[in-house]
This record gives C-alpha cells, sequence and structure tokens, in this order.
C-alpha cells in the first residue's frame, strides 16, 4: 500500500526535522506537513503543507480524506515550561489533539499513529537513577499529567479497538536546525548558541542539574525505527523509555570549554529548576533494546562536537 503521511506540529524542533527525515526517506510528496503556523523556509519549500489545528476533529478529517493519509504522527504539543504558565491550555492541545487522532484511527481512517511521550511523565517519587520502564510514576507538572494520561489512552485504544499507536518517552532533545519550544531542557541548546555568538551563557538551571537527553538523529532515528517495527514486536503500547546520554549543565559547559576554552558559564536557576528536580537523572531503556533493538549512537562528546561544527557556519 502506497505510504501517504501527516506531520502534525511539523514546524516545532523534532517536527522540522522529522519532515526532512521522511521526505528523504519516501520522496516529498507523499509526505503531508501541517501546524497551526508557517515554519522555517526549508521546511515549508521541501513539500506540501497545510496550516491546520490538531485540535480541531473535522479540518483533520478533511486533510487526512484529501490527502489519503495512513500514517500520523502527532508531535503538537505544549510543552513543559509554558505549560505550568497556561494549566488549561495545555491540557486541551495536549489530550484534545490525542484523542482526535486516536478517533480518526478507531474509525480506520488512519492505519499508524506517532505520539510522543516524555521523561515528564515521572515525578518526584519516582527512582531517579536507570529509571526502570515500570516504576512510580506520579508526574507534578500539567505537561507531565497530560504525557502520562495520554500513555493510559494510548495503550486503551490499542488493546480495546486495536489502534496500531506506537510512543517513546523523548529526553531532552538537542539539535542545530530548528529552536526548542518551551521545555526545560532548552538550555542544552541555548548554551551552544551562546558560546558562539557571547562567549558565555546564564543558564536557568543549578550547575549538577542532571538530566537524561539525546541528540536529534538519536532522536529521529528511533522514531522511524520504531514505526518501521514489526507489529508483533511492539510489546508496549504506552510509551518505551528511551535513553542515550546524561549530563549536568557543567559538564555541558566543560565539554564547550573543550572546543571554546574562553566559555564562561555563570548558574540563575528560575522556575524551571523545580520541573527538572522532579524528574529522573537517567533511564533504563533496555525494553527498547530488546523489543526492537534500540541503541543511541551520540553521547555528550558526540554532540558537542556536531553542535559546535553546524552552528559555526
Ligand atoms: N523537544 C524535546 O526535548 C521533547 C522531549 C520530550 C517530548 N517531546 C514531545 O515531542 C513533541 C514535539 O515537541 P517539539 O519539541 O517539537 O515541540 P515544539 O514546541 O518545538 O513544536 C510543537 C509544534 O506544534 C505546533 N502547534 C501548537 N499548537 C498546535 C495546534 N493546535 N495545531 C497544530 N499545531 C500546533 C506549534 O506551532 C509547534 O510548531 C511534543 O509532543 C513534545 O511534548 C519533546
Amino acid at each position: 500500500m502506497q505510504k501517504n503521511i501527516l506531520i502534525i506540529g511539523a514546524c516545532g524542533q523534532i517536527g522540522t526535522e522529522l519532515t526532512y527525515t521522511l521526505r528523504e526517506k519516501y520522496g516529498s510528496d507523499v509526505v503531508i506537513a501541517s501546524d497551526i503556523r508557517e515554519g522555517n523556509e526549508p521546511l515549508m519549500h521541501s513539500g506540501p503543507f497545510e496550516l491546520l489545528d490538531a485540535t480541531d476533529y473535522d479540518a483533520l478529517e478533511e486533510v487526512i480524506a484529501y490527502h489519503e493519509i495512513n500514517e500520523v504522527y502527532l508531535m503538537a504539543a505544549m510543552l513543559s515550561a509554558t505549560a505550568e504558565k497556561f494549566p488549561m491550555r495545555a491540557w486541551s492541545l495536549n489530550m484534545n489533539s490525542l484523542f482526535n487522532v486516536l478517533n480518526l484511527a478507531k474509525e480506520e481512517k488512519v492505519s499508524k499513529i506517532f505520539w510522543p511521550s516524555s521523561i515528564a511523565v515521572f515525578g518526584p517519587n519516582t527512582p531517579k537513577d536507570n529509571t526502570p520502564q515500570n516504576t512510580i510514576m506520579e508526574p507534578s507538572t500539567v505537561y507531565g499529567i497530560s504525557k502520562q494520561s495520554g500513555e493510559r489512552w494510548c495503550e486503551y485504544y490499542h488493546n480495546k479497538y486495536g489502534v496500531d499507536v506506537r510512543s517513546l518517552r523523548y529526553p531532552g532533545l538537542i539539535s542545530w536546525k530548528t529552536m526548542p519550544g518551551g521545555g526545560t531542557t532548552d538550555y542544552a541548546v541555548e548554551i551552544y548558541h551562546k558560546a558562539l555568538s557571547d562567549g558565555s551563557y546564564t543558564c536557568f538551571l543549578n550547575a549538577g542539574t542532571k538530566l537524561p537527553m539525546m541528540f536529534m538523529d538519536d532522536a529521529i532515528r528511533a522514531t522511524l525505527e520504531l514505526m518501521e517495527s514489526d507489529s508483533e514486536k511492539i510489546q508496549i503500547r504506552s510509551a518505551y523509555n528511551l535513553a542515550a546520554m546524561s549530563f549536568t549543565p557543567s559538564e555541558v559547559a566543560h565539554s564547550i570549554a573543550s572546543h571554546i576554552p574562553e566559555f564562561k558559564i555563570r548558574y540563575e536557576p528560575d522556575t524551571r529548576q523545580a520541573i527538572a528536580d522532579s524528574w529522573p537523572s537517567s533511564i533504563d531503556d533496555s525494553k527498547a533494546e530488546k523489543d526492537w533493538g534500540w541503541k543511541a549512537k551520540f553521547d555528550l562528546k558526540r554532540t558537542t562536537a556536531e553542535m559546535l561544527k553546524n552552528l559555526k557556519v
């Protein structure tokens, strides 16, 4: 069957790179990018684009029918730091967009869904180190509550209605093509930009705040590998733990200083510190490795080299 893909929230940090990669793999014409706003020039010129509100069921249904879509990547969401400022808007966007897509799949209008979860599903009572797949969760942020609820609904729609939905608990993602969109791990992208433009950075988290992180190339590869796996291999229909590396702001600063010796960092923690403190330090992703062969390729050293090389030009 011809694969026709819709990416919702395609202009964001992940959606942009996901769109490029899927277009390279399957061809530009069969990968429809959509968002509530227009994206950057390269994205807008790389293939078809639809202005689309993920919370509008009828509009979504129309786009899916028009382009004969069978696979949906739902990347639209309000992220952790912004969601704390607008709790009800975050809940409404994060849940309604997911229900719309799950219900379209239930009605057999699409056959496969990717929806990202996050390490934010874990909370202050979760074991912090090497956090297992199944453990105490109790998220304490609006974003985390929406992601944990989303996971439960994904599993429910799979078990009850046979919906082929797949999900990953992404760690903080580091990329150079698009800026991050209001998360707690945004510092780990901003720091590289500021290192090159100003030679210094004021970090909104404490020096020792260790969080799970991943370079974007690994995250996109994990997403495609999960989506291409045989359905029988996907034993977890809530969301898989996914990991690559864990580091602190001080460790990134040292890693940058090995390329830019004069680089200086200062710490002025703000409200995002409390969010970061509620999350795990490192993640056990052995289930992803066992079920569909996941293995990360980028550590901090390699990530720093890639970020500085690509942002310099
Ligand atoms: N970036 C990370 O580090 C990270 C980590 C864990 C999970 N995630 C998850 O991955 C997904 C994508 O994250 P991202 O970092 O690319 O986010 P982002 O904020 O960069 O992008 C989200 C996109 O959704 C769009 N959007 C917002 N409201 C919309 C609506 N009503 N209809 C259609 N589009 C709408 C925005 O315009 C934006 O382009 C989210 O579900 C997020 O929770 C991201």
